[in-house]
């Protein structure tokens, strides 16, 4: 959460951070805020609100300055304010700071800060950081890059943060603990961001900056150390990102358009490792592992959110595939135990951003415990992926809308090529079943397709359940952790109350909503289940509650029970959810839109959750 973006060169600053910024925005949206170094000292501008309300007040203000550094933020420590906005001076204004992270002493800190005779303007722990910066260097009289390294070593928490000073123009100091950071190297120029996209356009060249590391850029020249200030060589990588992935492409929203693509995000994520026509999978990344893989008595799956219920699906895959124990932990529960981890277990971790601290705070537990940590993650060069022992990137670009879609597919098929690369190896699976489902995954890209063409439809019966008030979504087996990312998916863009349970579960409570206001959302698809389905439908029914079935085409029996039908293609039952999710992702897009929801942005949420 909070996005930073900074810049030292020979261009004009200001709009290349408020460019910069506005990509970063689904990292945090309450309130932003830039520093320039404009040779009148240190000038700081912050406005509650959007990016562009900081643009908007900036329009009138003279931002001319070749040094800056501007973040837009997800409050953690005090409301969403002017004043609480980043960046934040030190005591005497002559030291800024931005900061992604928690500083979780920053009390102590402050207390000892304000017995010294600072004065603190806002209610944030990053405030407390640059002011302890400045009392470090003055106690110690060092440089600045120095300050902060000492002060460093003193904060517990999680950090990425920029500091400039107004006695050193062409000077940028940034580091990171638990939270990312880019550098990308231009000539003579240097940029500072919490992900690659405010780079792009400007240079490929990029370092992502390890935890514990100070980068210092000073009179056109970067160096690395790290807090025991031991030189480090910057590893310059090429980025492969290109520019239209990051924007809209005539979509309305960002949402609509990681929909759309899910064709072609299911067909990168599969690309180069599965070929059905030889019978063929590999996995580059886990190529060293497999046998590790197949040879596991039990799979722990760690994850938050949408990525938690593709560790449900995946836990469906190994155990039917495989025949693998499997357990699917929030990675928020599982840190917060003494979970146990045996000789043989495998721990997945999925993220799609790979940065959540959850997730990073539970592979760092499994690893303690001497597990074998696989990741499964979207952003290449991230936390997670770099904390695990191997794994398998989704491939599916970046994603910006904050709700989930396309990573969950893709993550998916990752999970679904895994499990069938391991029931291979331990020979769990019948060559023919085995060649079936390679077939079925290359087909689902088109399916995903014709799934897509119902949109208008699903358009239609959003518009008819706009303002309900409540929804349940209803599936079974496969089908039921996609009720649950459903419902997740609505809930988080419209703000309307969602719930998903398991089908069969809904006599054990459920049931007393049912009643005529009440949407019922079946995942009803032709599958060992389907009988028990079609019962749960007309319980449902006999209730007066309103149904919506998403079923297999051709389906002759559900239409004639069910007040809405959405039919997707037929696939094989282990492959179903990477279908019958999107009729969902569209419903909860539609119905977010028609209620005026800011849907690439929804209230309260960020996209990336690097804060416990
Ligand atoms: C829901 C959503 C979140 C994330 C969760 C985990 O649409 O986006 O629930 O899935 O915050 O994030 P990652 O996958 O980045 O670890």
């Amino acid at each position: 959460m909070c996005g930073i973006v900074a810049y030292v060169g020979h261009r004009e600053a200001c709009p290349l951070i408020i460019k910069g910024l506005k990509r970063l925005e689904y990292r945090g949206y309450d309130s932003s805020g830039v520093a320039l170094l404009n040779g009148s000292g240190l000038v700081i501008h912050k406005k509650k609100g959007k990016v562009s309300d900081l643009e908007t007040e900036l329009s009138a203000k003279d931002t001319h300055a070749t040094t800056g550094m501007g973040h837009t933020r997800w409050a953690t420590h005090g409301e969403p304010n002017d004043t609480n906005a980043h960046p934040h001076y030190s005591n005497d204004r002559k030291l800024a700071i931005i900061h992604n992270g928690i500083i979780e002493n920053y009390a102590t800190l402050k207390q000892k800060l304000q017995q010294k005779g600072h004065v603190f303007i806002s209610d944030t722990d990053s405030e407390v950081l640059i002011h302890f910066i400045e009392d470090v260097r003055q106690e110690t009289g060092n440089s600045l890059e120095e300050a902060v390294r000492l002060a460093l070593q003193e904060v517990v928490g999680a950090y990425a943060i920029v500091v400039m000073s107004d006695e050193h123009p062409r000077q940028l100091i940034a580091a990171r603990k638990g939270s990312p950071l880019v550098i990308g190297i231009g000539e003579d120029e240097f940029f500072f961001a919490s992900d690659a996209t405010p780079i792009i356009e400007y240079t490929k060249d990029v370092v992502y900056l390890d935890d514990y590391a100070i980068a210092v850029v000073k009179d056109n020249e970067l160096n690395i150390l790290n807090l025991d200030n031991v030189p480090q060589a910057p590893y310059i990588q090429k980025l492969e990102l290109e520019l239209d992935a990051i924007e809209k492409g005539g979509y309305e929203h960002f949402m609509l358009k990681e929909i759309f693509e899910q064709p072609r995000s299911i067909a990168d994520s599969m690309r180069g490792r599965v070929r059905a026509d030889e019978a063929h999978l590999q996995l580059g990344g886990l190529r060293n592992y497999l046998d590790k893989l197949a040879d596991s008595k039990r799979i722990v799956i760690i994850g938050c959110g949408t990525s938690w219920h593709a560790g449900l699906v995946a836990e469906y895959l190994f155990e039917e595939l495989a025949r693998i124990n499997v357990e699917v932990e929030y990675a928020s529960e599982f840190r917060y135990r003494n979970p146990i981890i045996k000789e043989n277990d495998i721990v997945i971790a999925i993220s799609q951003s790979g940065e959540t601290a959850d997730t990073l705070a539970a592979i760092e537990l499994a690893k303690s415990k001497g597990a074998i940590i696989f990741g499964v993650c979207n952003v290449v060069g991230s936390s997670i992926a770099r904390a695990t022992h191997a794994g398998a990137y989704t491939h599916a670009g970046p994603e910006i809308g904050v709700a989930s879609t396309k990573a969950f597919t893709a993550q998916v098929t990752v999970l679904a090529i895994m499990a069938l690369a391991a029931a291979q190896r331990k020979g769990t699976i019948s060559e023919e079943l085995y060649r079936q489902l390679l077939i079925e995954l290359e087909n689902i890209p088109d399916k995903v397709e014709e799934v897509l063409q119902s949109a208008a439809k699903i358009k239609e019966i959003a518009f008819i359940f706009t303002y309900a008030r409540n929804f349940i979504y209803l599936g079974r087996g496969l089908n039921f952790p996609v009720a649950l990312e459903g419902a997740l998916k609505l809930k988080e863009i419209s703000y309307i109350h969602a719930e998903g349970y398991p089908a069969a579960e809904m006599k054990h409570g459920p049931i007393a909503l049912i009643d005529e206001d009440m949407p019922v959302v079946f995942l009803a698809t032709k599958d060992s289940s389907y009988d028990k389905i079609v019962s749960n439908i007309q319980e449902v029914k006999a209730r007066k509650g309103r149904v919506i079935a998403i079923v297999t085409a051709g389906d002759t029996l559900i239409p004639t029970m069910v007040d809405f039908v959405i039919e997707i293609p037929k696939t094989h039952e282990m492959l179903m959810p990477l279908l019958s999710v999107i009729p969902l992702q569209l419903l909860s897009y539609y119905v977010a839109v028609m209620r005026g929801r800011n849907v690439d942005q929804p209230r309260n949420l960020a996209k990336s959750v690097t804060v416990e």
